[in-house]
């Protein structure tokens, strides 16, 4: 089988000095988890992720069965930090309520924050929510004690990588995921593929 090589970007912040979260523009609020809202993050990334590169690289991001798995997955882990785990929403009342965007934050086995998909809906984009998800996030790591944040992302994400760069973040390492598909083929909704894919280069 054909394989795809996607070269993506390790990136790190440093936590140990104060910072800002920057607030969100008039309408916008942010929603802290609760598990009962598995299912809303699960939607709000796969309306973010489903038309990106993003779903061809992790095809499970491609479909909401996909982002439901990899939402209990993420709920899951031992370093599962929900003060770094947000939603924002539009509106209040029922009738005029939309899901903007997600976060979710883990801690990783070196005590670092590890941010996993930040996601905004494509209607909402450009209007500072991704900026402050981030904020808020590296904010919920801070509050937890930790020193350092990570995150990695499609190197020809620019928008994302642009974003990361602009709120302090500085790559550290490249590796290639490598999806045993040909990239015509990538569209198809399939399961993620495991972690040992990545092939680190340097
Ligand atoms: C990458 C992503 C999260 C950015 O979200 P966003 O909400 O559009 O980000 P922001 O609005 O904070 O910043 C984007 C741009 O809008 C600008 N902006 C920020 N606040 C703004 C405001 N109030 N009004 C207008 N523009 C604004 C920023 O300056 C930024 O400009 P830049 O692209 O020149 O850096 C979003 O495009 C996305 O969800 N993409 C698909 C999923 C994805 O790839 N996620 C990243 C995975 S690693």
């Amino acid at each position: 089988m054909e394989s795809t090589y996607f070269k993506r970007f390790r990136m790190d912040t440093d936590l140990s000095a104060a910072r800002c979260v920057r607030p969100l523009l008039p309408g916008y609020r942010f929603v802290a988890w609760n598990d009962s809202l598995l299912d809303v993050h699960a939607r709000t990334k796969h309306r973010s992720f489903r038309a990106e590169i993003d779903a061809r690289v992790f095809p499970c991001l491609g479909n909401l069965e996909g982002c439901r798995r990899l939402m209990r997955e993420i709920q899951g882990k031992p370093g599962f930090l929900p003060e770094a785990t947000w939603l924002v929403a539009w509106g209040h009342a029922p009738e005029d309520l939309q899901w903007c965007a997600t976060i979710q934050g883990i801690v990783d086995k070196s005590c670092g924050g590890s941010i996993q998909n930040v996601g905004v809906v494509p209607e909402h984009r450009g209007r500072g929510l991704g900026t402050c998800l981030i904020d808020q996030a590296l904010a919920g790591f801070q509050r937890h004690g930790l020193r350092r944040a990570s995150l990695e992302v499609t190197a020809d994400n620019w928008r994302a990588v642009r974003l990361y760069q602009r709120i302090g973040f500085h790559r550290t390492k490249t590796v290639y995921k490598v999806v045993d598909a040909p990239l015509q083929e990538l569209v198809v909704p399939e399961a993620c593929l495991p972690s040992s894919s990545f092939a680190a280069i340097s």
